[in-house]
């Protein structure tokens, strides 16, 4: 808004919104990689790889309209190949967590990948944010995008059926970032796609998400074991340090001596979310306001969960762009979705997508700033 309020006041036409395209590298099976920047009118910039739907940067203007890149990730291809953890990139064919590896649809068994501890996690050894999507991006007056599609084959990663997946990035000039899933299958099969930016609204590489003050729209999470497989409990927030409801900084009580917390370690939990409507629209889901650059993050989504991770699993070793060091907690990540190990949870919303069927999902990102 600053940026174009600020041209047509010096009577300069507004900037246009625009796509662009450059080379990023190549896999290591000999797949070209590009980068889109996907621009809009009032400067806000998201730069997105074909490889995993990867968003590597995300510039956003802060309460002085100064744009700093608010998402962690690297600067080239390799280092994504070589060890991310998910960084920026979409979640398929399953997100988050299904206990064992294992689960059970219309009495046959499926056996996945054990790629965390125990369990089957995001998709698998080479999940949706490990693969080349096609590519088709388009440019109207008010937004700018990608249509990202990627055929999941019958028995990948272990997967029953063919999934034509959609995923659609649009860039408004209400400065939202919005994520449209669409899907299609030719044999059941469990879906629950979701995106993996980290974000620390300070800008990548200023230190701890520690003073970031968050909002969720939730009265009850879902409890975990010790592997982060919930217990089938939906339990109320209320009493406990998973009580969002009213904003509180993420560092307020991430180290109390709570059981939940200590198998984090820290925030990496699925809230359950307070849905009104008829669940076709999204509804307000999280809000996350950093004090020092006003800039303010709010999340709507169509989906029942929302799993906040406090960034509990960087250790210092993973060197970023520019060379900065993700520190334990230097980011958080925001994934809407249904709830982990819904395949083995019939209590839980069923995450079955059917042959005849459609998978739709939204998620919207919103930046604005507060005073
Ligand atoms: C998700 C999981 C976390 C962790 C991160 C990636 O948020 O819930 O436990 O695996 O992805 O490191």
């Amino acid at each position: 808004m600053l940026a174009w309020s600020t041209a047509c006041a010096r009577g300069a036409p507004r900037p246009v919104a625009s796509v662009t395209r450059a080379p990023f590298g190549t896999t290591d099976r000999g797949e070209s990689v590009s980068a889109y920047t996907l621009k809009n009118a009032n400067g806000m910039e998201a730069r997105v790889l074909d490889y995993g739907g990867i968003i590597v940067s995300l510039r956003v203007p802060d309460r002085h309209g100064r744009f700093d890149d608010v998402v962690l990730g690297y600067d080239s291809l390799p280092a994504y190949l070589r060890a991310s953890p998910y960084f920026g990139a979409i979640i398929g064919r399953y997100g988050n967590r299904i206990a064992h590896g294992r689960f059970t649809l219309d009495g046959k068994t499926y056996t996945l990948a054990k790629n965390n501890g125990p369990n089957h996690l995001h998709g698998g050894l080479k999940g949706f944010d490990k693969v080349v999507w096609d590519v088709a991006p388009f440019e109207h007056p008010e937004s700018v995008g990608l249509v990202l599609r990627y055929i999941s084959r019958d028995g990948e990663e272990g997967y029953p059926g063919t999934l034509r997946t959609t995923v659609t990035y649009t860039l408004t000039s209400a400065n939202e970032l919005i994520f449209d899933y669409s899907a299609t299958t030719d044999r059941a099969t469990p879906v629950n796609l979701t995106q993996h930016s980290y974000f620390n609204l300070a800008g990548d590489g200023k230190g701890d998400i520690l003073g970031h003050v968050v909002t969720l729209n939730a009265d009850r999470f879902t409890p975990v074991d010790s592997t982060l497989i919930p217990t089938g409990e939906l339990k109320s927030v209320a009493g406990t340090p998973f009580d969002f409801r009213t904003p509180t900084a993420i560092g307020a009580r991430i180290d109390q001596n709570d059981v939940q917390l200590r198998y984090g370690p820290g925030y990496d939990h699925n809230f359950v979310l307070n849905k009104s409507g008829d669940g076709h629209e999204p509804t307000f889901a999280a809000r996350v306001y950093e004090p020092g650059s006003g800039r303010v993050m709010e999340i709507y989504t169509t989906e029942p969960g929302l799993q906040f991770y406090s960034g509990n699993f960087l250790d210092g070793t993973l060197h970023g762009k520019q060379g900065v060091v993700y520190q334990r907690r230097s980011g958080f990540a925001m994934e809407t979705q249904h709830f982990p190990d819904s395949p083995n949870k019939p209590a839980f919303p069923s995450t079955a997508l059917r042959p005849g069927e459609s998978y739709h999902s939204r998620t919207i990102y919103k930046f604005g700033v507060q005073p």
